[in-house]
């Protein structure tokens, strides 16, 4: 199986929405194109089909608390594609809600992060699944506050700290919600 990373398009973006289980409703042309899966195989998966063994479990357990709780999330993310190569990504998730105002489903936008990025957070998630792996999530869970507290962030400041030089971010998310949301 394939180790190499694959190199995402500046201007194409990955989507996805889910259930409020994370049951894939949606996918677009380009997530099918890089995660090598077809329309099919990836609707009515649970989203973890493309979850990559290096990210830590905290992640993950620190995305759901604050999407479950209708709290903006951005994250970066790697992914693991069906041939086993691997992809990183930007990622905003917008929250949907029903008309009594319960939360309904998620969409993620995602597009590609720079070198500079992913050696940065690399570093980071690669300490966390090395403290998951020899004293569980709790740990990793108690150094990633001890990490952001020393930075006096909040992990979504610091994602948006390290992709900042990015500056049409904000206006790209804008245009995704008109176009997907
Ligand atoms: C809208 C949405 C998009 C998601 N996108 C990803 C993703 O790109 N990669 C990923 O590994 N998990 C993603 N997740 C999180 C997964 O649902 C899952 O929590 C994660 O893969 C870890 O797997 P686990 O919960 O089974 O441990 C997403 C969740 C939601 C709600």
């Amino acid at each position: 199986m394939s180790k190499s990373k694959i190199e995402l398009d500046p201007n194409q973006y990955i989507v996805s929405k889910t259930d409020t289980k994370g049951i894939i409703t949606y996918v677009n042309d380009y997530f099918m194109k890089i995660s090598g899966y077809t329309q099919s195989e990836m609707i009515g998966q649970p989203h973890n089909i493309i979850r990559h063994p290096d990210m830590p479990r905290v992640m993950f357990k620190l995305l759901w608390k604050n999407i479950s709780a209708g709290k903006d999330m951005h994250a970066v993310i790697k992914n693991r594609a069906k041939n086993g190569k691997y992809y990183w990504v930007f990622t905003a998730f917008d929250i949907h809600y029903d008309k009594d105002n319960n939360i309904d489903g998620y969409t993620a936008y995602r597009r590609g992060v720079n070198n500079r990025t992913i050696k940065k957070i690399g570093k980071l998630y690669s300490k966390l699944l090395e403290i998951e792996e020899q004293e569980g999530t709790k740990a990793s869970e108690k150094y990633l506050k001890k990490f952001l507290d020393k930075k006096d962030m909040s992990y979504d400041q610091y994602v948006w700290s390290l992709i900042s030089h990015n500056k049409s971010s904000s206006k790209f998310f804008a245009k995704m919600k008109k176009l997907f949301g």
